[in-house]
């Protein structure tokens, strides 16, 4: 930039100095004799023309200023303009006005539907039905049996799910707590919301495995617990109907949600919240683009709040994952080879392994290592430490150049980010089951 100016200066103010002086002789000595202008008429008139090339040298400037702009570093200058073709394969850089992520935390509330809006009756109906056996064909499950709240965080820490008589499903058993925001449901986001996904594992023959809508509504209707209890959220006159237990069962459901980690806590204003590494860690997230879909408060495009990209293929790229963990068939079968998937929230995903929808993967860091290869195409390697600067004298703006590689130091950042994401609460109950 400062090199632009003055090479501009340099040719600028020569040519204005040669035009203004072409115009003093001019008047001075050829038009002004020729009409026989006083000498203050003459001034008048050259300061007339002199305007004109004044205007002139105006544009001409502005010209070659656009022409000549980004302005070439001379070699000795060590900061990159931008980076060389070889290190730009290396090296993911913002661009110049760069769009920062902004963080969000959790809301204290999930939204809820309209057309079901929660009383304390119907969560506590709710949370009675979640926890009843009574609705699996063989009196053996009940949600919380797949869904173990505070032991497990909201899953079964299982591969795939066990449903009745012992049967092993085709999937892992996502937690539910804070599947209250997600405007998808299931692996597949196959349910448009709490209420709908809540009939699914009842009348699923290899979950809780109830032949009919009619036969749940039987058993639940000879309960005079519940007779009464639904009496009184949904009125004397409103019959039992399976509809009805999905919606108190979704109404409790949007009261199992996590604003408690570290790192809403963090983005609430207190600084000590997350650790270093953790810190580093949320930088890598967001510079290695996994906040490209696991973004808004809770990490999933799928969320309710602002999400545009609900499902993703995956593996959207060939790594030698793939083979080793059995990641791209459905082991709900069908034979979906890449399918796309719903973003998952990675809220309390340290506690909710083993991962991805066939739980074929234990570890959080190999998810991460999965994830950053499969989604982003990121090589995992020994890489130079993130870190360099530099500097855009266009925008004037500086940038810290993040390897496009990350390194073992980077997947703990990001399992320790991740870890962050952990609610207080269900971090002291992990591991403790039924607790
Ligand atoms: C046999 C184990 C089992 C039982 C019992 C069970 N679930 Fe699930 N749940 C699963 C599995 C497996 C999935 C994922 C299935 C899929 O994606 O196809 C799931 C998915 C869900 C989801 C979606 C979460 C998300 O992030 O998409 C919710 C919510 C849920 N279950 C709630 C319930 C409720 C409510 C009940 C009781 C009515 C229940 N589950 C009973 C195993 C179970
Ligand atoms: C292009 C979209 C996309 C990007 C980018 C992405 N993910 Fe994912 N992520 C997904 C999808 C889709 C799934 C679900 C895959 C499945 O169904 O098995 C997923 C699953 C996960 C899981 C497993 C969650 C669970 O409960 O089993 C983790 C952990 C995860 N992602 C972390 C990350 C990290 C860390 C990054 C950045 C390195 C990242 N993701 C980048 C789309 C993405």
């Amino acid at each position: 930039m400062q090199n632009g100016i003055q090479d501009l200066l340099g040719v600028a103010i020569p040519a204005i100095a040669l035009g203004v002086a072409a115009i003093i002789l001019m008047v001075q000595r050829e038009l002004g004799p020729f009409s026989r202008l006083s000498t203050g008429g003459k001034w008048l008139l050259t300061g007339a023309f002199g305007m004109g090339i004044l205007a002139f040298a105006v544009k001409i400037s502005v010209a070659v200023a656009v022409t000549r702009m980004p302005v070439p570093v001379s070699a000795a200058s060590p900061p990159l303009e931008a980076p060389s073709a070889v290190a730009q394969q290396v090296w993911a850089y913002q661009p110049d006005a760069p769009q920062k992520y902004v963080w969000q935390a959790l809301p204290q509330m999930a939204p809820e539907p309209p057309d079901n809006p929660a009383t304390p009756e119907k969560i506590a109906l709710g949370k009675r039905l979640f926890f009843d056996k009574a609705l699996s064909a063989d009196g053996q499950l009940s949600c919380a049996s797949c869904h173990d709240l505070y032991g497990k965080a909201g899953g079964d820490g299982r591969r795939t799910a066990r449903g009745i008589a012992g049967q092993i499903g085709g999937r892992n058993a996502p937690t539910v707590w804070n599947a209250a925001f997600q405007s998808q449901l299931f692996w597949d986001g196959r349910a448009a919301s709490l209420e709908e996904q809540a009939q699914g594992p009842i009348l699923n023959p290899l979950e809780m495995g109830m032949p009919s809508a009619a036969a749940v509504e039987a058993v639940i209707r000879k309960n005079p617990l519940y007779q009464q209890a639904f009496a009184q959220v949904f009125g004397a006159e409103q019959p039992i109907t399976l509809a009805r237990i999905a919606a108190a069962i979704a109404a409790y459901e949007r009261t199992l949600i996590t604003p408690d980690a570290p790192y809403d806590r963090f983005v609430r204003g207190d600084r000590q919240a997350l650790n270093p590494q953790q810190l580093r860690g949320m930088a890598r997230f967001e510079s290695v683009g996994c906040v490209t879909c696991h973004k808004g408060p809770n990490f999933s495009d799928a969320s309710l709040v602002g999400g545009q990209i609900p499902r993703r293929i995956f593996p959207a790229l060939p790594t030698a994952f793939e083979k080793r963990f059995d990641l791209t068939p459905d082991g709900r079968g069908g034979g979906v080879e890449r399918g796309a998937w719903r973003i998952p929230s990675l809220r309390n995903v340290a506690l909710t392994g083993p991962y991805f929808h066939n739980g074929a993967v234990e570890k959080l860091s190999d998810a991460v290592r999965i994830m950053a290869g499969a989604q982003l195409g990121t090589r995992i390697g020994a890489a130079p430490q993130s870190g360099e600067l530099y500097w855009s004298s266009r925008a004037r703006v500086l940038n810290r150049v993040e390897s496009r590689t990350l390194n073992e130091q980077d997947v703990d950042d990001i399992v320790a980010f991740l870890q962050a994401l952990s609610s207080d609460t269900l971090a002291s109950h992990a591991g403790k089951s039924g607790a």
